[in-house]
């Protein structure tokens, strides 16, 4: 049993006294504990290791206390997994040495064996178990299969991802072949992370927002949604896209626990798209964490009264920026705390 069981009472639907909280990349470089480790290992040796992913993990809850921990890991060890080499560039971000964009490029990738590629995970994932003690749940995660397809085909971050629709828009057939081996090996991903003892798995659809609603529903829902069918009779899914605001309404009836949103749609907006009765989870501008804290205090419960404190859980609307002062990122999370009816 789970001692605080906030996070996985919101996902059910159940009211509570105060939504949960918990914030999208906590575990990362806006922390000195972090930054520490980061000097001495690279990033894929920090994901790789069980006792540095497992000790990064716990880092924001010894400080914060959170009422979810996610584990410390990356979308991209899927491509990896794949066979794809995936580079992790400082001062650059990922980097894919041989992208793929032809049949042949496709041929060469794997739906791989998950406990011969990524065990490591799962035993980070018992590792981080033990250090939890049951406080708090831990939260898996993966990427969408679009926003893998987008690394993979362009290979490196991009602001628009040009190369990446231009290669669905092209070529939909090879396109289609790759998405279904990302979610196959997705599907397996995140099963075996549920076994291994994740309490709920995000997806992030961290471009999704980059496609049309109509190619939206073409290149990224159907196969998000595989996902959603195989693993919710497993654990909670949590679905978030950014800037998918148009595809709330399928999000909401698509078997999820809960749908999150970025700060681009109102919780107003948000409860009448996705039609009022699903968990959402969001939205706080993560560039507002540099407002000083007491605003951070009055914005959050702000907040907090919009969406209503049940079926609620409180986030960032996208990742934390690297630059946000520890004393902020403290406010947020304890002006949660601190929420009153
Ligand atoms: O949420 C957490 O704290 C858990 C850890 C986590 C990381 N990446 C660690 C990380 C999670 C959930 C992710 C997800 C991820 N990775 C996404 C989806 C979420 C989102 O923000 O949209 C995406 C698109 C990636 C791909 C990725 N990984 C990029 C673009 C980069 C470089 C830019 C950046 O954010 O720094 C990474 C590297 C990465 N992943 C870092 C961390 C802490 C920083 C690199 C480092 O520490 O050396």
């Amino acid at each position: 049993m789970i001692k605080n069981d906030l996070f996985l009472r919101a996902l059910k639907g159940e009211s509570v006294d105060r939504p949960p909280v918990w914030m999208m990349r906590q575990a990362g470089r806006y922390l000195p504990e972090f930054m520490e480790l980061r000097k001495k290992y690279d990033f894929f040796t920090r994901c790789q290791t069980p006792e540095l992913a497992s000790e990064i993990t716990v880092q924001p809850i010894r400080r914060y206390g959170m009422d979810a921990a996610i584990l410390f890991s990356d979308i991209l060890v899927i491509p990896q997994a794949m066979d794809i080499e995936v580079q992790m560039k400082p001062n650059f971000g990922p980097y894919l040495p041989n992208p793929i964009r032809t049949k042949d490029d496709l041929e060469k990738v794997i739906v791989p064996n998950i406990q011969d590629t990524l065990g490591y995970v799962m035993d980070t994932i018992t590792l981080t178990k033990e250090k939890l003690n049951d406080d708090i749940p831990l939260i898996g995660f993966a990427g969408s299969p679009w926003t893998i397809l987008c690394y993979c085909v362009e290979g490196q971050g991009s602001k628009s991802f040009d190369k990446a629709r231009g290669f669905c828009f092209t070529q939909p057939e090879l396109a289609h072949q790759l998405l279904q081996k990302i979610t196959d090996t997705t599907i397996a991903y995140l099963k075996a992370k549920v076994k291994a003892g994740v309490n709920a798995v995000q997806v992030f659809d961290s471009w999704g927002g980059m496609l049309s609603p109509t190619d939206y529903q073409e290149f990224s829902w159907p196969y998000i949604q595989q996902i959603v069918d195989a693993l919710k009779d497993e654990s909670p899914v949590i679905v978030f896209g950014k800037g998918c605001w148009f595809a709330l309404k399928e999000m909401a009836i698509s078997g999820a626990s809960a749908v999150g949103v970025d700060w681009t749609c109102s919780a107003k907006n948000a409860r009448y798209l996705s039609g009022g009765n699903i968990t959402l989870q969001g939205n706080f501008d993560p560039a507002r964490l540099l407002s000083p804290p007491e605003k951070i205090k009055t914005m959050v419960h702000q907040m907090i009264r919009e969406f209503g404190k049940d079926k609620y859980v409180v986030n960032l609307g996208h990742g934390i920026l690297p630059n946000i002062p520890l004393e902020n990122a403290k406010a947020f999370v304890d002006a949660v705390k601190e929420y009153q009816e």
